[in-house]
C-alpha cells in the first residue's frame, strides 16, 4: 500500500505547484523555504532494476583510454544493486546540507520569467564573516561543496576570515529545476545567483567556483560589479590566440606558457568528445543516458576519472553513483546541454574556449596539475580581468574543493583575507 499512497502525494504536491521537479517532493515560493531532499521511492526503486538488468558493451583489450573499464562497469553495477542505499544517502546529505528552494525574477532585457532554485545556506555565527557564493560545475553538483564549507563558517580561530556560505544548484542541475525553454548560459545564471544573493540580504558577496562556476563567475562580476567584490577562480581559462601559438612553433613560449598549451590542447584533443557533443547535439545523447542509471554514470565517471590526481583521489562506487544521481533524478538533459547554452553565451567556440567579458574586479586565480589545464601564465590570465593573484599547486585536479580541500580553504583565508588587496575591505564599513 505505501508506494501507492506514497505516488498519490507526490502527484498531488506536483500539481500543486508551478514549479517541480521530476521525482523530487519540493515546492518553490517567493522567498527561502527549508528543503528537506526527498526522492519518490518507487523512482529509486525502478532505477536499480535498471541497473540489474544493465547490458554492457563488449570489451576490448584496449592499450588507449576510450572510456571506463570493464571492472569500472561490473564494481559500480555490483555495488549499485548489493550495496547502495539512497535512503542513508539522502538522510546524510539532509543532515549535512541546509538546504533551501526559492524563486528569484531578474530582469534580462525584457525578460523577466521567474526562476526556481535550489541552494545550500549555512550562515557563520561570525559578526564579520563575509558572504561567499559557491558554484558548481558538470559533472558536479552542489554537494562540491561539502568538504570546505564547515571550515569556511567556522574558522578555527579570529585571524582566518569567515564566510556565510551560498551554494546554488545550476537550473538543470541537482534540484534547481531544469529551464523550461532554450536561452538559459551562464548570462542569465549570473542574473538568477546574483538576484538569489539580494534576496539572502548579501547585497555585496565574493564569488569561488571552477568549471562552470568559474565560467558564471567570470560574467557574475563582469556584469555586476558594485554587488561582486573579489572572486576566487580555479578555472580561469584563456583561449591563447595565433601569436601565442608561433611563438610556441617558434621555440620562444616559456615553460608555463608550454605546459599551459600542452594540457589545453591535451584535454581538448583527447577528453573532450563528450563537450563537443553536449555543446551541439545533447538530445542525441540524453535519450541514452536518461534511460539508463548505469550509462549515465559511466558518461559521468569517464571525465570524473581523467582530471583528478590518482595519488590523491579514487572516486568510490558510492561517490560514482551518488554524483550521477544528481543529474539522472531530474534527467541528465538539462545539466548536459547547459555546454550549449556557454557556448551560445560565447564561452565556447567550437573545439577551443571561447571569451568572456573582461573582469574588472579583484581576482585570484588557483591551479591544478591535474586539471583540464595547468599553469596559465599571470600575463595571459590578465586578458580576461583584473587578476592579482596566481597560486600554482604541484597537487590536486578539477575538483578541487572536494578533491583538495586544505588546499583550496589556504586560497579562499589567503585570498579573501587580504582585505586591501582582494577588496573585501568593503565588508568592514
Ligand atoms: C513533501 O514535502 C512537504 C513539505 O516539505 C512535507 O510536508 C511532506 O510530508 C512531504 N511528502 C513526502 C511524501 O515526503
Ligand atoms: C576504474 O578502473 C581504473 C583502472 O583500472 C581503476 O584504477 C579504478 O579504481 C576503477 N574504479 C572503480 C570505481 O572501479
Ligand atoms: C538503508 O538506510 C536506512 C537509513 O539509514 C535504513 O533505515 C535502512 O535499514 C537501510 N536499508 C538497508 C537495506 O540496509
Ligand atoms: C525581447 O528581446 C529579444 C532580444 O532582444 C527579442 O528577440 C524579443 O522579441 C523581445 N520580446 C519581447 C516580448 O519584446
Ligand atoms: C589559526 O588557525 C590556523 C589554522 O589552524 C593556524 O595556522 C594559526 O596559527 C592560528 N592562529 C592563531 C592566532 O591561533
Amino acid at each position: 500500500m505505501l508506494p501507492f499512497y506514497t505516488a498519490v502525494l507526490f502527484n498531488l504536491v506536483w500539481t500543486l505547484n508551478a514549479f517541480s521537479i521530476p521525482n523530487v517532493n519540493a515546492t518553490f515560493s517567493k522567498s527561502p523555504k527549508p528543503f528537506v531532499l526527498r526522492v519518490n521511492k518507487d523512482f529509486i526503486d525502478d532505477t536499480r532494476q535498471r541497473v540489474l538488468t544493465a547490458r554492457s558493451p563488449i570489451f576490448l583489450e584496449t592499450t588507449t583510454y576510450e572510456g571506463p573499464s570493464r571492472d569500472n562497469f561490473t564494481h559500480v553495477q555490483e555495488y549499485w544493486v548489493q550495496e547502495y542505499n539512497w535512503t542513508r544517502v539522502e538522510e546524510s546529505i539532509n543532515k549535512q546540507l541546509q538546504q533551501f528552494t526559492t524563486i528569484v525574477e531578474p530582469t534580462i532585457g525584457n525578460d523577466t520569467s521567474p526562476i526556481p532554485l535550489h541552494f545550500v545556506h549555512h550562515r557563520s555565527p561570525r559578526e564579520d564573516a563575509i558572504p561567499l557564493l559557491f558554484i558548481h560545475g558538470w559533472p558536479g553538483s552542489f554537494l562540491e561543496v561539502s568538504n570546505i564549507i564547515d571550515e569556511l563558517t567556522h574558522p578555527p580561530n579570529k585571524s582566518l576570515p569567515a564566510f556565510h556560505v551560498v551554494a546554488p544548484s545550476i537550473p538543470g542541475f541537482g534540484f534547481s529545476p531544469a529551464p523550461e525553454r532554450p536561452g538559459f548560459g551562464p548570462v542569465r545564471a549570473a542574473h538568477a545567483f546574483n538576484k538569489l544573493m539580494q534576496q539572502l540580504g548579501y547585497v555585496r558577496y565574493v564569488v569561488q567556483g571552477g568549471d562552470f562556476g568559474g565560467v558564471i563567475l567570470r560574467f557574475q562580476a563582469h556584469l555586476f560589479p558594485n554587488n561582486v567584490v573579489s572572486a576566487l577562480s580555479n578555472f580561469w581559462i584563456i583561449q591563447p590566440d595565433q601569436s601565442d601559438f608561433r611563438r610556441l612553433a617558434q621555440g620562444l613560449a616559456t615553460p608555463d606558457e608550454t605546459t599551459y598549451i600542452a594540457t589545453l590542447e591535451t584535454y581538448i584533443n583527447q577528453a573532450s568528445g563528450y563537450r563537443i557533443l553536449q555543446q551541439t547535439q545533447p538530445l542525441t545523447s540524453a535519450f541514452a543516458v536518461s534511460d539508463s542509471p548505469l550509462g549515465n554514470a559511466m558518461w559521468m565517471y569517464a571525465l570524473m576519472a581523467e582530471v583528478v590526481d590518482p595519488t590523491i583521489k579514487n572516486w568510490t562506487p558510492e561517490e560514482i553513483i551518488t554524483w550521477s544521481m544528481m543529474y539522472y533524478i531530474q534527467g541528465p538533459y538539462a545539466g548536459m546541454r547547459f555546454y550549449r547554452e556557454v557556448a551560445n553565451d560565447g564561452a565556447l567556440d567550437g573545439v577551443d574556449f571561447g571569451t568572456i567579458p573582461w573582469v574588472k574586479i579583484p581576482v585570484a586565480i588557483s591551479q591544478f596539475p591535474y586539471d583540464v589545464a595547468y599553469r596559465l601564465p599571470l600575463e595571459w590570465a590578465r586578458r580576461g580581468g583584473n587578476v592579482i593573484k596566481r597560486n600554482v599547486h604541484d597537487h590536486g585536479g578539477h575538483f578541487a574543493a572536494y578533491e583538495v580541500p586544505d588546499l583550496l580553504l589556504r586560497d579562499i583565508r589567503e585570498w579573501f583575507g587580504d582585505r586591501v588587496v582582494s577588496g573585501t575591505k568593503a565588508f568592514l564599513d
